[in-house]
């Protein structure tokens, strides 16, 4: 009989991450959670019966993210899917979030999927299994999302990153596969920090917005776990979230950027536009 597989997430305390691990239990997986929210960790383990190894790790330590797949390897000897998935995001203008929480964003959202992938890859290709790693990006990886620059910046890194780590796993001939993930609106707790943002402030306004749209419109978490694990079953590297409603958005993106057309506020989202600059730009 063959063992059982084993699924990884991180930031599997809430959203997304919960989401995938709660799919991956009930698909029969051996699941181990990590996150540096202990308490949420516990609590989705006990919601799973005790079934997943909770594990607590902050994805921008490396130390920590080598605990991680040195216990997983330890108790397990496997690891199917690893999903790099903790992320953190911060709104208001570039100029005016504090360097050290764009540091702290691009540490765990960019060097938090570097360390999974550093501490993972050589444990998998070790075991001469067939398995994945599931780096979460965003479309804010392939379209720019003003007033949240650390985030989108990082998931556009995640996005290249995760792209040339597919070609290099395939030169090396490795049965380790890639997939990168990219959610559009899932129900989470992402926009956290921004509550309490003053709805006089016409940036503050834009970043309520684009929150209200993801806690009031977004998909259920376990829903979109479901297209993901469907997506992974069929090999897919892009797991992009509802591409008919998505990619016309990247592709105009990227037939602005080809024609020389410069932004404007209209191009992202009516949490922006404005009426006055709605027309294209040269
Ligand atoms: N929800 C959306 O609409 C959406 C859209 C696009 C991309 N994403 C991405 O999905 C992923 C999951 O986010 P979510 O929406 O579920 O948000 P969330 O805030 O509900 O969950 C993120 C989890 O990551 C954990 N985390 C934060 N820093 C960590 C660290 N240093 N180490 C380990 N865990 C850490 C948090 O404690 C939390 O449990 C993120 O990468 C996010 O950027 C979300």
């Amino acid at each position: 009989m063959e063992a059982r597989k084993v699924a990884v997430v991180t930031g599997a305390a809430s959203g997304i991450g919960r989401g995938l691990a709660r799919i991956a239990d009930e698909r029969g997986m051996q699941v181990v959670i990590a996150d540096v929210d202990e308490a949420g960790l516990a609590r989705l383990a006990a919601d799973l019966g005790g079934r997943p190894l909770a594990v607590r790790t902050d994805v921008s330590d490396t130390v920590s993210v080598d605990a991680l797949a040195e216990r997983v390897f330890a108790e397990f000897g496997r690891t199917d899917i690893l999903f790099n998935n903790a992320g953190l995001l911060s709104g208001g203008l570039s100029w005016k979030i504090p360097t050290d929480r764009w540091r702290r964003i691009l540490d765990v959202n960019v060097m938090g999927v570097v360390n999974g992938v550093a501490s993972f890859v050589p444990r998998m290709i070790e075991t001469n299994l067939a398995c994945r790693i599931v780096n979460t990006a965003s479309i804010g990886g392939f379209v720019s999302s003003p007033l949240i620059a650390p985030y989108t910046a990082s998931k556009f890194a995640v996005v290249a990153l995760t792209e040339a780590l597919a070609i290099e796993l395939q030169l090396e001939n490795s049965k380790v596969a890639v997939s990168v993930l990219a959610p559009g609106a899932v129900r989470s707790e992402i926009y956290a920090e921004t509550r309490g943002a003053r709805s006089e402030d016409s940036v503050d306004r834009s970043i309520s917005a684009m929150r209200d749209f993801t806690e009031q419109t977004g998909m259920d978490p376990d829903d979109f776990a479901r297209w993901a694990f469907a997506g992974i079953d069929d090999g897919q590297f892009w797991l992009i979230m509802q591409p008919e409603i998505y990619g016309a958005a990247i592709a105009d993106r990227t037939r602005r950027a080809l024609e020389g057309i410069n932004p404007l506020p209209a191009h992202y989202g009516s949490a922006m536009a404005d009426p006055d600059t709605s027309k294209e730009g040269r």
